[in-house]
């Protein structure tokens, strides 16, 4: 009851903007109210969602020319909807998410929210750069999670038109030296596209002043079947080995063989078929897999879902090491309600997080997580939007 109510009062204070903090509050280029066409035919349309910090939160929906869309509000930089067609040609909305703005600022779940200043753990919130210890906040039990208690989820960020042929719109940010504990002045970027190939491509771009550590991914959670169960989707996963984790989720720092194990999705098993297998304190996955990659590129297919009663599709590209598959384990039907009336529950969606390994700032046999003033932090994720032929 004491939580609810602290919640509710948060929630007020922070969306009467009684917030010092909100860095890149400025505000929006008012040229942008209004539908921009593109040269592939695709558009943005940018309308109000809500009001932050007295500000209108802005939502940019990208249209390619098959009618999919995406929906992404400056607020945590955040995708709102996706709309996807099933074997049918019929759109439906695969992404989780509210039909308003306020609950977004006091849910807990990072829904569709781009995530940093480091995505997933970092054990006991603390790491070491040179000399120097570093220590972040602690919001997921002894560790810290997914950029600490107000990460980039929680900001508003500003928004920049793309020179681009596709549908485009591109949300920055100054995360000041010192901000949830990180160091240096950090200058983020995310660019969001959609083109006539149903495929979303997220591009993220970042610079320090001072030497840091970044992770950056996006948490959608993704119902192919728009409310169906997930556990008869059928997942591919192009991972030979996974990083085993404690019972506070953080790796132990093995490279293991998937083999096996319940982890084995190389050649595709449905979500249900091994889930209890994979144990956890809530049952279910929440796992970083090691992607393989071939010999003369970064760049490789991750995953792929499909939906055998909707026939859509999801197939997810990557330039990153890591690919956290997580079934939603922790939402348990309290909340504010969803889009549409939904009451999300265990097992009602997934999240494929393209990422570094949780924790690499402590793993010196995982790829580094540094960045260093001078050089420029890239990477891209798609996740394109098919049908089972
Ligand atoms: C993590 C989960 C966490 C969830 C929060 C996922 O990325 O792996 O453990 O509970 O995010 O929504």
């Amino acid at each position: 009851m004491l939580r609810g109510l602290t919640i509710f009062f948060l929630t007020l204070k922070l969306a009467a903007g009684a917030d010092p903090a909100t860095h890149g509050d400025a505000v929006p280029d008012k040229s942008w109210n209004q539908t921009r066409t593109f040269s592939d035919g695709g558009t943005v349309t940018d309308e109000p969602f809500g009001i932050y910090g007295h500000q209108p939160v802005r939502l940019y929906t990208l249209t390619n020319t098959n009618g999919v869309s995406v929906s992404i509000m400056d607020y945590g930089a955040e995708i709102v909807r996706i709309l996807a067609p099933d074997r049918n040609g019929k759109l439906g909305d695969i992404a989780l998410g509210y039909d308003h703005f306020l609950p977004y600022i006091a849910s807990s779940h990072y829904f569709g929210a781009t995530i940093g200043r480091y995505a997933n753990r970092i054990a006991k919130g603390r790491f070491t750069l040179g000399k120097t210890v570093y220590q972040l906040p602690l919001n997921d039990g002894p560790n810290s999670l997914h950029g600490g208690t107000r990460g980039f989820d929680k900001r508003r960020w500003e928004t920049e038109p793309v020179d681009s042929d596709t549908p485009a719109v591109r949300f920055t940010r100054m995360s000041p030296d010192g901000e949830e504990g990180y160091p240096g002045n950090l200058y983020v970027s995310v660019t969001y596209s959609l083109n006539n190939a149903n495929e979303l491509r997220i591009a993220y771009t970042a610079t320090t002043d001072q030497p840091t550590v970044i992770n950056l991914t996006n948490h959608t959670y993704f119902n192919l079947g728009g409310a169906d169960t997930i556990l008869d989707d059928v997942v591919t996963i192009h991972a030979d080995s996974y990083t085993p984790v404690d019972a506070t989720q953080i790796p132990t720092g093995e490279i293991k063989p998937v083999e096996g194990t319940p982890f084995d999705f190389r050649a595709g098993q449905t979500i249900g078929a091994r889930l209890k297998e994979a144990g956890g304190k809530p049952v279910g996955y929440d796992h970083n897999f090691v992607l393989s990659k071939g010999w003369f590129s970064n760049w490789a297919e991750a995953a792929e879902v499909i939906d055998p009663k909707s026939g859509r599709t999801l197939t997810v590209s990557t330039d990153q090491p890591g690919l956290q598959f997580y079934t939603g384990n922790f939402l348990d039907g309290t909340g504010p309600t969803g889009r549409g009336g939904q009451v999300f529950r265990q097992y009602d969606a997934f999240t494929l997080e393209t990422q570094h390994y949780p924790d690499s700032p402590n793993h010196d046999n995982f790829p580094s997580t540094v960045l260093l003033p001078g050089d420029t932090f890239t990477s891209a994720t798609v996740y394109a939007f098919g049908v089972e032929k």
